[in-house]
């Protein structure tokens, strides 16, 4: 069993991430990526944007596909006009709830998923424990979705009751659980709090309330204000996609387990453009292809799941969602984290930035009214609606959104690839090895070049081989100490190959290669060095 400390440990350890300012106490919620977690950071970005952008063949229809489709990419600003989080509904609605403690001085957020107070920065993960009672007395809105999310994880709830003291849950099984039994008491608790979870941040020297301005929480609005850009530049038709990678930035109350929820982090999302008609079918298509991307670069299937919303539990713009989870191993047995929410969007995005803020709470959708009786905010005004050149239709498109978090990505893959077996040291002993079981095209660095001992010519012979892979990989070269520890080095780095310069080698100018997970050795010229290990990172 892999536990979350040996992946935390080993990525301190041989430099794939580190605490950002650590050398200040560090900050929480920020990290930093080492020499190898940058390689695989970026490995992963770029396998997510030449499978999904650059490339996609948009002259044929990939399998199980309505149909060929266009896909391009953009780079955004993370700072824009602050009317774009006005229309987008990140002004009104991207909150968290906050409560004190008056007593012990602590404080706490609300946990949709879990339907509970969750104590803030507290990394046991101790849930509070005065639960729905107090939220009884609260917020409607928290009580709602505290009550929605507990029913949803609770599914085998025949009765729930609730008391100042504990919450018990008799279940259909006729088993029963009490939960927070150590409940205190509600009266110590302060009113909860809306809390933005935006960065806000200040345009100019001087600038004052109305210079205000936020860090992008996600990229996707970037899209949506540059659809008509693109559509007008590049001379895309629908049914297209837009693709973006960049940074984005919450204020999250409870950053937690390690990178999975941060303060900064990546995010690679896509924003698919269809016809009104089609958008059920796209949605579909989009869901099982992504799913189908983590499990083709070494996600294993019984890890994910896809786990479709509840009507109830959607954000406020999207017509249907389905995450992505993985089992990470922070998580109780049965439970899993989002990796990636894949979201039927409609029009509420493309109108927002036309007509006005959208008001949530109808559907179709109406612009919102403030209390002048006018649009609450306005759009931009500008047309953002697509002409059929065939059929003349004007129509606003509809949007697909798969929308995955880069961080969240290179956690689930340092989790699955962690394991631990028996490997022969030098004298032939087995001994618990460490290995970072990374798909090649992910892995940090593709091979390693070693020459057995540092003499009879084999370094010089090494070195060439090195030069000349260096132009086509990341490979690393290591001379020092014995190779078996050298061997141990780059199964704990992911290094799926390790090239050695031996004796033999002197006489047939051939070498070894070593296949990291099966410990496969076999014998390649040296002039074909680079072709045999180019076809096996693909
Ligand atoms: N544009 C839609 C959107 O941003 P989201 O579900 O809020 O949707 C998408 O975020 C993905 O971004 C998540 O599935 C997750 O992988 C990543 N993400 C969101 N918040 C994050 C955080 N605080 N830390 C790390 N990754 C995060």
């Amino acid at each position: 069993m892999k536990s979350m400390d040996q992946i935390v440990s080993l990525c301190k350890r041989r430099g794939f991430l580190f605490q950002s300012s650590e050398i200040y106490g560090g900050i929480q919620g920020f990290w930093d990526y080492g020499p190898l977690g940058v390689e695989l950071k970026r490995n992963l970005k770029e396998a997510w944007w030449h499978d999904m952008i650059s490339g996609h063949n948009e002259l044929v229809a990939p399998a199980n596909a309505p149909g060929p489709f266009e896909m391009v990419g953009l780079d955004c600003t993370i700072i824009m006009h602050p009317q774009v989080w006005k229309c987008s509904g990140h002004y009104d609605l991207f909150h968290d709830h906050m409560v004190d403690c008056r007593e012990s001085k602590k404080r706490y957020r609300f946990d949709q998923v879990r339907g509970r107070w969750v104590e803030y920065a507290d990394r046991s993960q101790k849930i509070f424990v005065s639960t729905l009672a107090d939220i009884e007395t609260e917020l409607d809105e928290v009580r709602r979705r505290a009550m929605k999310f507990f029913r949803l994880r609770n599914k085998d709830a025949d009765k729930i009751s609730i008391s100042n003291e504990s919450l018990t849950i008799d279940r259909l099984d006729s088993t029963k659980e009490v939960l927070a039994p150590d409940a205190k008491n509600l009266d110590t608790l302060t009113e909860p709090r809306e809390f933005n979870l935006m960065f806000k941040t200040t345009l100019g020297a001087l600038g004052g309330e109305n210079d205000a301005t936020f860090l992008r929480p996600e990229t996707a609005q970037g899209i949506f204000v540059n659809f008509k850009n693109v559509l007008d530049s590049s001379r895309v038709k629908l049914p297209f996609g837009i693709g973006q990678v960049g940074k984005s930035f919450r204020n999250e109350i409870t950053p937690r387990n390690f990178t999975f929820r941060s303060r900064e982090f990546e995010q690679m999302e896509i924003e698919f453009f269809c016809h009104p008609d089609q958008s059920q079918v796209w949605y579909k298509y989009w869901r099982d292809r992504r799913m189908a991307w983590y499990t083709k670069l070494g996600l294993s299937s019984e890890s994910l799941i896809m786990r479709e919303h509840h009507q109830e539990e959607l954000a406020h713009y999207s017509v249907g969602t389905a995450d992505i989870e993985y089992a990470f191993p922070f998580l109780p047995e049965g439970e899993y984290g989002e990796l990636e929410g894949i979201a039927h969007r409609g029009d509420f995005d493309l109108r927002s930035h036309m007509e006005g803020k959208l008001n949530p709470a109808t559907r179709p959708m109406e612009v919102e009214l403030g209390e002048n009786g006018k649009a609450k905010y306005r759009g931009s005004g500008r047309d953002l609606t697509y002409r059929d050149e065939v059929t003349n239709e004007k129509f606003v498109p509809h949007v697909v959104e798969p929308s995955a978090g880069a961080d969240r990505g290179v956690l689930a893959f340092l989790c699955e690839a962690y394991s631990e077996d028996k490997a022969p040291d030098e004298k032939g002993k087995m001994q618990t090895r460490t290995v970072m079981k990374l798909h090649p095209r992910l892995a940090p660095i593709k091979a390693a070049v070693f020459p057995l001992v540092k003499k009879d010519g084999m370094p010089e012979i090494a070195r060439e081989i090195y030069g000349e892979l260096k132009k086509h990989m990341n490979v690393f070269y290591d001379e020092k100490g014995a190779v078996g520890r050298r061997y141990r080095r780059q199964d704990e780095a992911g290094t799926p190959y390790c090239v050695t310069v031996d004796t033999e080698s002197l006489n047939d100018k051939t070498v070894t290669i070593r296949d990291r997970d099966t410990l496969e050795q076999w014998r390649v010229k040296i002039d074909d060095v680079v072709t045999d290990l180019t076809s096996r990172i693909q």
